[in-house]
């Protein structure tokens, strides 16, 4: 791909200035949060450390709808102690020239804004989308292993894929009570999948009014970001296994005063204050664009939009109780070899 290589790293984060990130629903373990909690970072590839800079590096990424709405909020990329890297990978131990003690080898990673900052109880959705899984130059022995892992899944044919999920134990914050493991996650047909993502949002524990503001706001995001994918830079988007994150506070004690204040100046239009009581209750970011590119390709876009389309149709769906219908892809924007 015809990505300009990022400089090397800004800055270095050691060990004791990181946490484990206590929620991760998906992905490769690993992610750390700062001690604030306020930002993550993620070991990320050469290709993702490229598409964040260029994001916000860019002028013409930066102003797209794509990067100043959808995007998380991103520090730059880092080198990184991860916390107890010595002990758990002895093997990325070196010598450091010119000092006695052995030195873990630092992590080359991106610093995005922490998702779940000063949620209390957050519910947490991971939604792959996009019907192309993996990049047509990728290894033979990669497509067939995909094929077969998710090729049951509405991936390939709808461009949706729910890659994780966690509803937390009221009783006990830091608990769940219930974090899908991967078998479970990869059993989610298109058949299942609506129901999964109206139960991420259960108006029997939230409240009728907040219950359907969530939604609204989960509709409104799935198709301001298919729009954004339709205009300007967001139309560049090369971006092969990217997800939605979608999370909101579940605790109901902190969420429902904060939706009383969103009511009163959503009625009175409050534009701008609406917004940012909504951002404190419920957040939706594009993230995981570890084969991702500025880079003109309808074909790939196309299958993410669809995704996109059948997501906002799928909360209709919830929202009127009608049943869902899965729209298909254009013929070409799906890869039909990958369909069983
Ligand atoms: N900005 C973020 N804030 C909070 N949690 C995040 C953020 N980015 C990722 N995560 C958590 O980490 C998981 C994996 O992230 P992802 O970028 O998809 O990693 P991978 O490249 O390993 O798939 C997500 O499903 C989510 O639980
Ligand atoms: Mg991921």
């Amino acid at each position: 791909m015809a990505t300009p290589t990022t400089p090397p790293t800004r800055s270095i984060l050691t060990a004791d200035e990181l946490v484990d990130l206590s929620l991760q629903v998906a992905g490769h373990p690993g992610i750390v949060t700062t001690r604030d909690d306020q930002w993550i970072v993620k070991a990320a590839n050469q290709a993702e450390r490229a598409f964040y800079e260029a994001a916000y590096q860019n002028p013409h990424h930066a102003d797209s709808a794509l990067v100043r709405n959808y995007l998380a909020k991103f520090a730059g990329t880092v080198l990184f102690y991860p916390p107890q890297a010595t002990a758990t990978q002895p093997e990325a131990a070196v010598q450091v020239s010119g000092q006695d003690q052995v030195q873990a080898k630092p992590e080359e990673g991106i610093q995005l804004a922490n998702q779940f900052h000063n949620l209390v109880e957050p519910f947490i959705m991971d939604v792959k989308i996009g019907t192309h899984l993996y990049e047509a130059s990728a290894p033979t022995e990669k497509k067939v292993r995909f094929r077969s892992k998710y090729g049951h899944t509405p991936s390939f044919r709808y461009g949706v894929r729910i890659a994780g999920f966690h509803i937390p134990d009221p009783s006990n914050p830091q608990g769940a009570a219930l974090t899908l493991d991967r078998e479970s996650l990869r059993a989610i047909t298109t058949e299942d999948t609506p129901a999964w993502v109206a139960k991420f949002v259960p108006a029997a524990r939230l409240g009728e009014d907040y219950a359907s503001a969530l939604l609204e706001w989960l509709q409104e995001d799935f198709a301001g970001l298919n729009r954004a994918l339709g205009e300007g830079d967001g139309a560049n988007l090369y971006a092969i296994g990217a997800s939605t994150l979608v999370m909101y506070e579940g605790n109901v004690e902190r969420a429902l005063p904060l939706f009383k204040e969103w009511q009163v100046a959503h009625t009175a239009s409050q534009v701008e204050a609406a917004r940012r009581i909504r951002d404190q209750l419920f957040r939706f970011t594009m993230i995981d664009f570890g084969h991702s590119y500025w880079e003109a390709n309808p074909t790939v876009l196309n299958g993410i939009r669809l995704g996109l389309s059948n997501l906002v149709q799928i909360v209709k769906s919830i929202r009127t109780g009608q049943p869902m219908e899965w729209q298909e892809g254009a013929k070409g924007n799906v890869d039909e070899t990958a369909l069983v």
